[in-house]
């Protein structure tokens, strides 16, 4: 199969940081079909090999082992080609056109990773000039609009154009190899199952904790802020991933429609957990790898006076049989104490002790994403040595109990030198699988329940300060305390 991706975007820093680095790996393990071509589009004056040798000036900065030698960029190289496109003319569009009919692949992919702010014309425009036709399959990156409002504007207006099968919305959390082995885990193995429910868990928290701070996107960051960059796409996807019954096969709409009802039970906001299950911060200068390091509002591109939240933590419930009652904690944020993603089941503790156990522990399953990609079972056992216990330890002439943990790492397991997030997706829009996409009504929903948050931060006193290198505000912990519970680093 030929195929051909046209990038817009193709000088941004998507392209580079991540579309570029994944096309090469795909290349490099033989996994991109033989004979396509990868045109980068962007308004830049730049010839074919001006392209390449930008693109090979940024693959300099990539890892090691991850970088390409001169001899494999070589051949990659011979698949990039460069177009120069203003994204309003059509007269642009129509050269598109003709460099893509000159060649008359099976099937042509255009990833639109340009602002969010030009999908709608992007795609118009892509329709006016015929390049809408059944081979056609369009990739839209995150954010999807601003709001429910915005987002349906974009889904409408590309819904006018192509089929929704043509197009693939893509959230790189569901990319994630560990994401995959959520998945498996539930799905391939009956182990889980009959404890997957509210009779047995007490709480489930996801941490998608990051340590570095805006970086160079403090513009767009300051328009876009932790709830729509991180908790309307990344965070509700893994609650999806968590809470969703088992799909009856593993085709894309059977999956969706799983998480579309996850989405659309999950409990709705009033006045009143608006304020007690919803904290937002915002880092100050703090301490990172033993440097000072800057408050958000120093940082370049960010206004001085910015209300914008850079950690969110929230009480979520998914009102339905399996799950009515057990809270779901989410909590995201930049410059936070360590780069860690996890979530954590919480079971509920053994209903009857005969066993002296340390106070508030119970079984408690880890599904770690990163940077650590692994399951933790937690578990109780004798764990200490029988001959140095004295009779004080002994109850009823049992032992007390410790807690040890069962580990799986897969990184140990398989190597670290998997398949990355957008290797595997650009694998499938290739491929025309859409099994890891999210479909508009899926997006519509978590649009739906993110809106009073975002109205009601609007009205209010702003964002809580927390130093960089902690573990957000204090009002997150205070949140979860109020359930009897704690964060997994505070258990
Ligand atoms: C992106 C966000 O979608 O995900 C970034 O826009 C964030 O702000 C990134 O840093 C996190 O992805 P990962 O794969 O590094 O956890």
């Amino acid at each position: 199969m030929s195929f051909d991706l046209v990038l817009f975007g193709g000088t941004g820093d998507l392209a580079w940081r991540k579309l570029m680095p994944a096309l090469f790996q795909a290349f490099r393990h033989g996994s991109l079909p033989a004979g396509g071509r990868i045109i980068g589009v962007a308004r830049d004056d730049l010839s074919d090999d001006q392209y390449r040798e930008l693109i090979q000036s940024r693959f300099k900065a990539v890892d090691g082992a991850k970088r390409p030698t001169e001899e494999e960029f070589k051949a990659f190289a011979s698949m990039l080609h460069y177009l120069r496109l203003d994204l309003s003319k059509l007269a642009d569009y129509a050269r598109l056109a003709d460099m893509l009919k000159s060649r008359d692949a099976d099937s042509i992919i255009m990833y639109v990773a340009t602002a969010p702010a030009l999908f709608t014309q992007t795609v118009e425009q892509i329709a006016v000039a015929g390049l809408n036709g059944p081979k056609t399959r369009v990739v839209l990156e995150k954010p999807l609009g601003h709001d429910l409002a915005s987002n349906r504007a974009i889904n409408e207006a590309v819904g006018k154009v192509l089929k929704e099968n043509q197009v693939f919305r893509i959230d790189h959390y569901l990319g994630k190899p560990s994401v995959q082995n959520l998945f498996a885990m539930r799905f391939g193995n009956a182990l889980f199952e009959p404890m997957w429910r509210r009779e047995h868990i007490a709480n489930i928290q996801i941490t998608i904790a990051e340590d570095l701070g805006v970086e160079k996107r403090g513009a767009f960051y300051d328009q876009t802020g932790a709830l729509r960059d991180m908790v309307q796409n990344h965070a509700l996807q893994l609650v999806c991933a968590i809470a969703m019954e088992p799909p009856i096969n593993a085709h894309a709409d059977a999956i969706r429609d799983e998480k579309l009802k996850v989405l659309r039970s999950l409990k709705r906001w009033t006045p009143d957990s608006l304020g007690l299950h919803a904290v937002r911060g915002q880092y100050t200068a703090g301490t990172a790898y033993g440097e000072r390091v800057p408050g958000y509002r120093e940082e370049p591109g960010v206004d001085p006076d910015s209300r914008t939240e850079t950690f969110v933590a929230l009480r979520a419930e998914i009102e339905n049989w399996r799950w009515a009652g057990v809270p779901i904690y989410i909590r995201t944020g930049k410059r936070l104490a360590s780069r860690d993603a996890r979530i954590e089941i919480n079971f509920r503790p053994a209903p009857h002790a005969i066993f002296r156990t340390p106070a508030g522990v119970a079984n408690k399953l880890v599904i770690n994403l990163q940077p650590k990609d692994g399951l933790e079972l937690h578990l109780l056992a004798q764990a200490q040595d029988q001959r140095v216990t004295t009779k004080a330890g002994v109850r009823g002439g049992m032992l007390p109990l410790a807690p040890v943990q069962l580990d799986l790492d897969f990184d140990k397991r398989f190597g670290t030198e998997r398949v990355g997030a957008y290797e595997r997706l650009l694998l499938d829009v290739i491929d025309g699988r859409l099994n890891l996409f999210v479909r508009s009504d899926e997006q519509e929903a978590a649009w739906h329940w993110v809106e009073p948050l975002i109205d009601s931060w609007g009205m209010d006193g702003g964002p809580r300060p927390y130093a960089a290198g902690t573990w957000g505000p204090s009002a997150s912990s205070a949140m979860i305390a109020r359930d009897g519970f704690a964060w997994g680093e505070e258990q």
